[in-house]
């Protein structure tokens, strides 16, 4: 018989404090499987695409690579986190839609993540270091500029210059 371990944490704001998990359960596993959060994705499960990125106390993490247990006593928040669940698209989640920078989605979630954690890390970014920042996660659709513009857009934006 697999032991388990009761973990505690919290998830977009709501705090969990009897999350049993296995010791070879993964973030990501108890995110989509143990909570029902299937907005963030799962692609190489190697740590290489970036599908699965979540903000663990506020800086990006591949939620493949970090057991569930060391998600002890963590703040986390995933891409559910970002709108009000009613329709209500984010600012950055709206940049996004704006610029075109989604095809088929999949990397989406990452992306998104991935870009809340740096712009409140960085509000004054520039488009070269958005550039380097999304060289991180993998996506073979766009072709990454209009991931750019979108992120770049969103940053203005919250900086009052202009609009997305
Ligand atoms: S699924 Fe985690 S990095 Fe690819
Ligand atoms: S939009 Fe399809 S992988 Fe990025």
């Amino acid at each position: 018989m697999t032991d388990k371990i009761l973990i505690s944490l919290t998830v977009n704001g709501t705090a969990y404090d009897d999350v049993l998990v296995e010791a070879r359960h993964t973030l990501v596993d108890v995110l989509r499987h143990g909570l029902g959060l299937t907005g963030t994705h799962v692609g190489c499960e190697h740590g290489v695409c970036g599908a699965c990125t979540v903000l663990v106390d506020g800086a990006p993490a591949r939620a493949c690579l970090m057991f569930a247990v060391q998600a002890e006593g963590a703040d986390i928040r995933t891409v559910e986190s970002l709108s009000d669940g009613d329709a209500e698209l984010s600012d950055l989640q709206r940049a996004f839609s704006e610029h075109h920078g989604l095809q088929c989605g999949f990397c989406t979630p990452g992306f998104l993540m991935l870009a809340e954690g740096f712009l409140a890390e960085r509000p004054q970014a520039t488009k070269e270091e958005i550039r380097e920042v999304v060289s991180a996660n993998l996506c073979r659709c766009t072709g990454y500029q209009t991931i750019v513009e979108a992120i770049d857009g969103c940053a203005r934006q919250r900086r009052g210059e202009g609009r997305q």
